[in-house]
């Protein structure tokens, strides 16, 4: 947290001077606030600036797109160089889908030991507005000789994915040239900011035309109740929370400290310990696979304590990583606060 300030401090410093003075300390191959990846290259406006973004693609896998496909990402850091996402258990790597046409490989992310994507923190001047700016220079692809470049080529959706090209590579598929790339780490100080819904449905569609198939909500509850008991973890169920409301309260997002999603493993008790460890003090699960920590709920937001209240998170939103849960309902948080010390741990009652 201080080396994050300190870094937000720096680059706020440098937006006021007139040009950007490069510092004359190195950066060291780690990062451990959280950022986002910002994809540029000035002379291509149809990819510059955009942000990387995580598309679940089975087996844990991460693939890497920019455009209207994946996940957006608040919580990158980087390790020895490597770019992790640690709340999914994946880091970069290049493998796979080698192309003969271009010679280009694919840059994923993985929680296996595929060779990985090396890159070094270098600061440099922001193309468009002069301002410092830290880039990730690409080193290596591990066990590879050094060398080579990160770039972008056109997918589905009106996407781009995440390539390598390795070192002196002149061959260009015509069809789908690959954009040649500067990463960029941009701090994300504040998490995250409100997700529109056109995201939120693209996202989706995307999701569920080449991933592993997510059941739609079947309007039937869970065998295990309309909430699930996590007082022996030190959270109290407070009921049902509405969410993603275009009120004039302030906020679209209910809970927007940190969050993650998963297609296949959310689950409460996960959801609160992930909030729990970013110390959170709210956890809530949405819409079947996403997880939302925060540290206060608007008073418009307040759950209701009635039957008719709990039952918006009861309709058949299961967990996608235990299906006799509920997480949650569309636009609707099973909500969970961390219990403190000594007051005891008790789930709200609905009447
Ligand atoms: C932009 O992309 C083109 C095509 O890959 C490449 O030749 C050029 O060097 C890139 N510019 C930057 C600044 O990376």
């Amino acid at each position: 947290m201080v080396a994050q300030r300190s870094i937000s401090a720096l680059l706020a410093g440098a937006a006021v001077s007139s040009a950007c003075t490069i510092p004359t300390e190195p950066l060291g191959n780690n990062i451990d606030y959280s950022f986002r990846a910002q994809v540029q290259n000035a002379s291509r406006p149809e990819v510059h600036n955009q942000y990387m973004n995580l598309f679940e693609a089975g087996g844990g896998d991460r693939h890497l797109f920019i455009g209207p496909v994946g996940v957006p990402t608040y919580d990158l850091t980087l390790v020895g160089g490597v770019i992790n996402h640690v709340p999914n258990g994946v880091r970069a790597v290049i493998g796979g889908e080698f192309s003969e046409i271009d010679h280009t490989t694919k840059m994923f992310m993985t929680g296996r030991g595929d060779p990985r994507a090396v890159f070094q923190p270098t600061y440099a001047c922001n193309p468009d507005t002069d301002e410092l700016q830290i880039e990730l220079r690409f080193v290596t692809w591990q066990d590879h000789p050094e060398g080579g470049h990160i770039c972008v080529r056109s997918a589905f959706d009106n996407s781009h994915e995440f390539r390598y090209s390795p070192p002196g590579n002149e061959l260009i598929d015509v069809d789908r040239e690959c954009i040649k790339v500067t990463l960029v780490v941009i701090p994300t100080t504040d998490l995250p900011p409100p997700q529109t819904s056109s995201t939120r449905t693209s996202t989706t569609l995307s999701t569920s035309t080449t991933s592993t198939a997510i059941s739609t909500p079947t309007g039937n509850p869970p065998s295990g109740g309309p909430f699930t008991d996590l007082t022996a973890m030190g959270y109290r169920f407070l009921g049902c929370a509405p969410e993603e409301r275009w009120t004039d309260d302030g906020a679209f997002r209910t809970l927007s400290g940190a969050t993650y999603s998963s297609d296949n493993a959310m689950t409460n008790e996960a959801c609160a310990a992930f909030c729990g460890e970013s110390g959170f003090r709210y956890a809530g699960t949405e819409w079947r696979r996403e997880c939302w920590c925060g540290n206060d709920v608007a008073p418009t937001r307040q759950p209701a304590t009635t039957l008719a209240g709990l039952a918006h998170c009861n309709d058949g939103y299961r967990c996608t990583g235990d299906p006799t849960q509920n997480c949650g309902g569309d636009a609707w948080l099973s909500l969970y606060e961390r219990c403190d010390g000594g007051e005891g741990c008790e789930n709200a009652i609905f009447t």
